[in-house]
């Protein structure tokens, strides 16, 4: 890759979901100067999925994104390719970047409401950055990869008939096999794929829906979960080509079940800091062994949503609050939401390579807490080894070790 930074500003380009030596993720210690390039390389080894990539400067993170640097990632491989899947790029399987926005004339404002406690939220909303979005259809079934590139914002999508979809894949890719549902609830950061059948000549509008698991009443209302309003519009022509049914297995998951687990983590979600401490660029929070994998147990008590991501894997999910995880969790993942009151039990495995001095990121992906420390940095050595002192720490003057109460 090569990436000019033509802005007046430092910043990053973050691989989300990409399986990648710590020095090409592109996270807050691989700063581009205004002016500058940066030409991370690396083999591309992980199974067919959609993915994205986005700034990460530590404390402005939000500002980047919101702004409109981020974009969709998608991986084929020979399986996903051989399935009977809507794959036609653009045609019957379309990517739907999904941002909220607010304009202040024809400027964006990025201004976040005092009440607002998840980050800014938009007013309108776009798709693949154009505003009331339209896309005419040809084939009965239709492949949506969405992508929450929103900042705050968690969205649950469907269909104002209720109409059921196969769910297909999740953040790191296939499902083992399809799952229907009429809601997919996706916060910020997270991806799913979707196919949805059509209806010679209608007009059906994928909308977001109220979330009853988005907190109290306070947080439902300023928080955005009680918000509902339209995302995207799919019309159909008068007549569809007829596609084939979808397959009813999709493949094996990769993502490791935890038996072989060999060490457990906790990490307490606060807006002030995660297991008590605010992000810090100099410290290493976890050290994890090359091949091995571990359980993780991840807490939001809160008192507002929050979600977790972890950078360079996938992981599965084993339990939420103690019960097999629902058919939107059941595929690879990077990225969950954890509603106030949740636990959630992750296995992940690390694979490598070992980079004992430079770390990767786990944090919150609603961005403004993110910014604010949410965040904390583990690195993968091999067995035996120690974790260094960041190297190469730029950082963003004044932004490290942050205090919040
Ligand atoms: Cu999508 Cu650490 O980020
Ligand atoms: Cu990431
Ligand atoms: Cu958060």
């Amino acid at each position: 890759m090569r990436i000019a930074n033509g802005l007046d500003e430092a910043s990053s380009v973050h691989w989300h979901g990409m399986h990648l030596p710590a020095r090409m993720d592109g996270g807050p210690h691989q700063m581009i100067d205004p002016g500058g390039t940066w030409t991370p390389r690396w083999s591309v080894d992980q199974p067919a999925a959609t993915l994205w990539y986005h700034p990460h400067p530590h404390g402005a993170t939000e500002q980047h994104v919101r702004k409109g640097l981020a974009g969709m990632f998608i991986l084929d491989d020979e399986r996903s390719t051989k399935l009977a899947l809507p794959k036609r790029y653009g045609v019957d399987d379309l990517p739907v970047i999904v941002q909220d926005v607010r304009f202040d004339g024809a400027k964006l404002d990025g201004g976040r409401k005092i009440m607002q406690n998840v980050g800014f939220l938009g007013d309108r909303t776009m798709v693949n950055g154009t505003l009331h979005p339209y896309r005419e259809v040809d084939d009965e079934l239709i492949r949506l990869r969405l992508l929450n590139a929103s900042t705050a914002r968690t969205y649950a999508f469907g269909f104002p008939d209720d109409r059921a979809f196969s769910l297909i894949a999740t953040d790191g890719g296939l499902l083992e096999r399809p799952e229907s549902m009429d809601r997919l609830q996706l916060s910020p950061g997270e991806r799913a794929e979707i196919v949805v059948r059509m209806r010679a000549g209608e007009r059906v509008m994928l909308r977001s829906f109220p979330q009853d698991n988005y907190g109290d009443s306070w947080q439902r209302r300023f928080g955005g979960g009680d918000d509902s309003f339209d995302v995207l519009e799919l019309r159909a022509a008068e007549e569809l080509r007829p596609s084939p049914g979808i397959p009813t297995a999709l493949g094996e998951l990769e993502t490791p079940d935890g038996t072989d687990a060999v060490r457990g983590r906790h990490f307490d979600l606060k807006r002030s800091g995660i297991n008590k401490r605010s992000m810090d660029m100099g410290r290493v929070d976890e050290t994890v062994t090359r091949g091995t994998t571990e359980v993780w147990t991840v807490r939001n008590s809160n008192g507002m949503p929050h979600n977790f991501h972890v950078h360079d894997v996938q992981f599965r999910v084993l339990e939420v609050n103690g019960e097999a995880p629902s058919a939107a969790l059941r595929g690879p993942k990077d990225t969950v939401f954890l509603p106030n009151g949740t636990t959630m039990k992750l296995a992940l495995r690390f694979t490598g390579p070992a980079d004992p001095d430079t770390p990767y990121m786990y944090h919150c992906h609603l961005l403004f807490h993110e910014d604010e420390g949410m965040m904390g940095q583990f690195v993968v050595v091999e067995k035996g080894q120690r974790a260094q002192a960041p190297s190469g720490t730029r950082g963003t003057p004044g932004h490290s070790g942050h205090k919040h109460g």
